[in-house]
């Protein structure tokens, strides 16, 4: 089989793929499954896991970093609870991220699921049993909550994971009832060796129009071990807005990597469409049409946008044929160090 006819038909099966992933139309865990574009913004269960989590979750790296004030993260919070978010993703390292999100929802804590990473806090290298226990333990405290969702280990390497002490110092909060569910966060062959040990419920990793390493490496074994997957970076950290390649060097591989590709809806003339046609509805829906796929947290400091985000959902999945135009200019154009991006 040629490679354009395989392309073809892994994104036939991924656009057909996400119903019969546990698309639940109900809130809460109940509901029939989902039949049609209608039902693209509903619940999905996070793989075996008891978690039924919507489509756009909440990204709290930008809250962090952007030293946002308290007032703006309470307003962007109880707004998006109001408006059915029901998943908060967060690190322990993301500066003063959890203590924000706590002050600001921890009053509505039975709204939503907690999700939290471990390991780069007190240092850059705290993956030690004890550094993870008292990470948990202090998560906790700022959270201001009794347990954790989901816990995933922060981009460690392999040779960590190797160690296994990391995974155990997991797997004992979970015992302990501290912690529901564990995870990898992370990319690349990295992520990889992290699914073969198979000890995790769950997989944080990037995914978007300029990293789809993940496609065919992580998703179909995290298919077959029942695994959840929360999509990290789906709109590319927005790249599109800039002229020159950004300040930022956290972005600046997923900009170089944008131009080399070309796509039409990252270009000039269509970066400010904000409708169905425009790069961030393209760019969500691609990562939340592929099989597999269950969630994106979506970073964001401004209060309106998950409202618009999760509008851009109405479209329904990315059609096949964009899709299908998606992964065939990537599989012209990324050369093979174009590998998934932490
Ligand atoms: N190693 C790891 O575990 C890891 C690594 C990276 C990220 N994460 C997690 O994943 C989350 C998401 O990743 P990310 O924040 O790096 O990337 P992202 O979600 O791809 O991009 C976030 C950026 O997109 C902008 N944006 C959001 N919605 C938009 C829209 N509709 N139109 C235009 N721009 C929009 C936001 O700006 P505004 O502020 O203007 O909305 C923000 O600057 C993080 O917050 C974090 O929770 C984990």
């Amino acid at each position: 089989m040629n490679s354009s006819r395989r392309e073809f038909l892994q994104v036939s099966a991924a656009s057909a793929g996400w119903l019969a992933l546990g698309a639940c139309a109900g809130s809460g865990g109940g509901g029939r499954p989902a039949e049609g574009p209608a039902d693209f913004g509903a619940k999905r269960r996070l793989g075996r896991t008891d978690l039924w989590v919507s489509p756009v979750g909440f990204g709290g790296a930008e809250i962090g970093y952007g030293e946002v004030p308290q007032e703006q993260v309470d307003r962007l919070l109880n707004q998006a609870l109001d408006r059915g978010l029901d998943a908060i993703d967060t690190a322990e390292c993301y500066r003063e991220s959890e203590e924000l999100i706590g002050k600001a929802v921890a009053h509505r804590r039975d709204e939503y699921l907690l999700f939290t990473k471990v390991g780069h806090w007190p240092t850059r290298d705290g993956w030690s049993a004890a550094s993870i226990e008292s990470t948990i333990e202090r998560s906790l405290q700022r959270l201001r909550t009794d347990r954790l969702d989901l816990v995933h280990l922060h981009s460690c390497s392999q040779q960590v994971l190797e160690r296994g002490e990391a995974i155990e110092a997991l797997e004992k909060a979970k015992a302990a009832g501290k912690v529901r569910y564990i995870g990898y966060s992370g990319d690349s062959a990295a992520a990889a060796y992290a699914l073969s040990t198979k000890r995790f419920d769950t997989l944080m990793t990037s995914i978007n129009f300029a990293d789809q390493e993940a496609i065919e490496l992580l998703l179909p074994a995290c298919r077959e071990q029942g695994l959840g997957v929360v999509v990290k970076r789906a709109l590319a950290n927005a790249v599109w807005r800039y002229d020159d390649l950004p300040g930022n060097d956290y972005h600046q591989e997923y900009w170089r990597r944008m131009r080399a590709l070309d796509f039409d809806f990252t270009r000039p003339e269509r970066r400010s469409e904000t409708g169905p046609s425009g790069p961030a509805s393209i760019a969500l829906r691609f990562a939340l049409s592929l099989p597999g796929v269950h969630t994106a947290v979506i970073g964001t400091t401004n209060p309106d946008r998950f409202a618009e985000n999760q509008g851009l959902l109405a479209a329904g999945p990315l059609p096949e044929a964009e899709i299908a135009a998606i992964r065939q200019r990537w599989a012209e154009v990324a050369p093979k160090d174009w590998v998934g991006q932490i």
